[in-house]
């Protein structure tokens, strides 16, 4: 594993179809997906040479904690059936390489086991529906002792993923000769994700979506409360403001109206995303519109990005464009989907040794030092 695609290339063979398309596509047609990496395309680098950059590093201070490294796990929803112990994995492996990781709340463990193993957490909530149902939630997030707090927001309806149908894929799963095929063709993720999970800890079920449990993950009946949120405003976010005290951080933010929204309702950091191309198919791709956003909430506002990242100088390119901290969300769980925890610890030490280095050839010491003038962008100037 020399990059972190080959963590991809090796995740199609290893997990059934039907797990593999989930974490790897998108909605409809893909144009976001695509253009999250064209994106990093638009920009090229402009090093400084001669630089003694011998004592550089990159740790980068976040909500007054220090990180190794100025990138993390962005959530993942039910990794837990895709690596044998996901969410448990992906937390770990972050912690050990002093590196943020948020949980998802579309997950499959207790939050409180998470919060317990990798006490350094985010947790990622999306906003129940039925309103009564958030202060329990903030509630639990609070006692389960997690240090920050992401709500994301581009989820008001569910986004027209035709890749998950046509590959058989649904929440909860439900039981099919296909899908028992597409197990029994994959039989490492059977015996050594599946069938361990099932007879170690039982039926996995959505657990964190709400204060108490949801349904099962595999099902020929259950329901899961997915109660409506295309009505829930910015007012919610401000009743979450009041009832979360640590760092509290919106995702899926694409315009300097929200972000300057999420400013005023006392949000600490923004994460600009397009949720991997996965909501609004033609959304634009985070990179672009991070300049503009950085510039109408200043530097006071903890901005972050996520969508696209695959490589060290595509985290160096969001830094230069004004991204405090940047996110990955499909290449880790490739890697916990491979090799467990040491799978993803690779996958960040990889991603780090490529910063490392680009930040030296680049002439930088410090994520200080990535300045906007270390890119140039295509579209104004003639190559
Ligand atoms: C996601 N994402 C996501 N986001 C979120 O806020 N809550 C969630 O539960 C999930 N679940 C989820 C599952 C899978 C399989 C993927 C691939 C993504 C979005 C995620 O946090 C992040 O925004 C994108 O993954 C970033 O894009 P890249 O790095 O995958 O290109």
């Amino acid at each position: 594993m020399l990059s972190l695609a080959d963590f991809e290339t090796e995740a199609r063979r290893l997990l059934p179809k039907v797990l593999f398309e989930y974490i790897a596509g998108a909605a409809e047609d893909n144009i976001s997906l695509r253009a999250n990496r064209d994106a990093f395309q638009q920009y090229a680098f402009r090093t400084r040479v001669m630089v003694d950059v011998s004592r550089r590093g990159q740790q980068t201070t976040l909500f007054g904690a220090t990180y190794s490294s100025p990138f993390g796990i962005a959530p993942v929803g039910i990794s837990a059936m895709s690596a044998y112990r996901g969410d448990l994995v992906l937390a770990s492996a972050a912690a050990k390489e002093h590196i943020p990781a948020i949980m998802s709340g579309s997950s499959l463990i207790r939050m409180e086991e998470v919060a317990k193993a990798a006490p350094a957490t985010w947790f990622q909530a999306y906003i129940p529906g039925d309103v009564g149902k958030i202060e329990d939630l903030i509630g639990r997030i609070k006692s389960a002792g997690f240090g920050a707090l992401v709500v994301t927001v581009d989820i008001p309806v569910w986004a027209n993923r035709e890749n998950n149908v046509r590959a058989g894929f649904s929440m909860p799963l439900r039981p099919s000769l296909r899908l028992g095929w597409d197990g029994l063709t994959h039989p490492r993720w059977l015996v050594g994700t599946l069938m361990r999970t099932m007879l170690l800890h039982g039926m996995p079920h959505f657990e964190n979506s709400f204060a108490t449990r949801g349904a099962p993950m595999l099902s020929a009946s259950a329901i899961r409360d997915t109660t409506g949120r295309d009505h829930l405003s910015w007012e919610t976010l401000q009743k979450i403001r009041r009832l979360w005290p640590g760092p509290l951080i919106i995702k899926g933010i694409l315009n300097e109206g929200d972000a300057r929204r999420a400013v005023a309702i006392g949000a600490d950091g923004i994460i600009v995303s397009n949720h991997g191309g996965r909501q609004l198919d033609g959304a634009v791709a985070p990179l672009v519109v991070l300049p503009r956003i950085v510039d109408a909430v200043g530097k006071s506002t903890v901005v972050m990005m996520d969508s696209g990242i695959r490589r060290g100088a595509d985290v160096l390119k969001a830094l230069a464009l004004g991204a405090r901290f940047v996110f990955a969300g499909r290449p880790f769980m490739y890697a916990a989907s491979v090799a467990g925890e040491q799978g993803v610890r690779h996958a960040i030490a990889l991603l780090r040794e490529e910063v490392d280095r680009n930040m030296a050839m680049l002439g930088a010491c410090a994520v200080g030092d990535v300045t906007p003038d270390c890119v140039i962008s295509r579209d104004r100037e003639l190559w």
